[in-house]
């Protein structure tokens, strides 16, 4: 079967330029899909788009940072130009900030940092790709959170809480537009080896690997096949849902 059975099918992934982004952004373009690479590193977003279409797949590259407001809306608008339209979003920015630490000690500053990239960088991304997504009466957009948004990482206060938020407005966002042909949902990971898990204290990556069933992290392929998956034609009847990806950790 193949999922991408529409022409021009196009896909915007923010955090294109490494780890679950670069890999969903990969499968996609193997399967025929446009992707637009966004990315706080524009270099990586460039490379990603390059290595695309040197394979033969179509790609355009920019760069973003999900906190600068003002930038959001022209870098869409100008993949909706290159791609032709926006199909789906896929949003895979996201940070750790300091880990293995207790709530007293967090920095009030990390804490904003980090829910201003995971939770508030997501709103404003919906907020500025689900007026595409109306205009064609068409669209899958899918935030990356994480098993610690649903059940609560020790020592990750801030992200467990910008995760749990995400989830939160996956579900809402969801509700508001459930009959205009456009699906909202969210993938919850456990440990997939990307940059950001080999940045994380040895003591946290242990502790969310020891809590995974299977034994074994996720692997990139998993994690981009569901996102694929998740982001076609296809997925058409499961909105406001968080995805499970984590070897039998979570079972709900
Ligand atoms: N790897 C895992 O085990 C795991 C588990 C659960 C959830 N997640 C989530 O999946 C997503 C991707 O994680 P990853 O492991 O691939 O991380 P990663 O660090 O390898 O990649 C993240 C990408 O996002 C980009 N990025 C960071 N801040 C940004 C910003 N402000 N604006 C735009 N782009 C920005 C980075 O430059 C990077 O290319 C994150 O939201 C993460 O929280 C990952």
């Amino acid at each position: 079967m193949k999922y991408f059975d529409r022409p021009n099918y196009s896909v915007i992934v923010v955090g294109a330029g490494r780890g679950i982004g670069r890999a969903a952004a990969d499968l996609l373009a193997s399967q025929g899909v446009a992707v637009g690479c966004l990315d706080s590193d524009g270099a990586t977003a460039q490379a990603a788009a390059e290595e695309i279409k040197a394979g033969g797949g179509r790609a355009s590259a920019g760069r973003l940072d999900v906190t600068e407001d003002r930038a959001i809306g022209p870098a869409l608008d100008a993949m909706a130009k290159s791609l032709g339209r926006i199909d789906g979003l896929i949003n895979c920015a996201g940070i750790t900030g300091n880990t293995n630490i207790k709530a007293h000690d967090v920095d009030p500053a990390d804490f904003d940092r980090v829910l201003g990239i995971n939770l508030r960088g997501a709103f404003m991304l919906s907020k500025h790709v689900l007026p595409h997504m109306v205009a064609q009466k068409y669209g899958r957009l899918l935030h990356i959170a994480s098993i610690a948004g649903k059940e609560g990482n020790a020592g990750m206060t801030a992200y467990s809480a910008s995760k749990a938020g995400l989830i939160g407005l996956v579900k809402s966002m969801a509700k508001d537009y459930v009959d205009r042909g456009i699906t909202i949902n969210a993938l919850a990971p456990a440990v997939i080896r990307t940059p950001m898990v080999d940045a994380m204290p040895q003591a946290s990556q242990d502790y969310m690997t020891a809590k995974i069933p299977m034994g074994r992290c996720g692997e990139l392929e998993e994690a981009a096949q569901m996102i694929a998956w998740i982001v076609s034609p296809a997925c058409s009847f499961t909105t406001g849902f968080t995805f499970d990806l984590s070897g039998g950790r979570a079972t709900y």
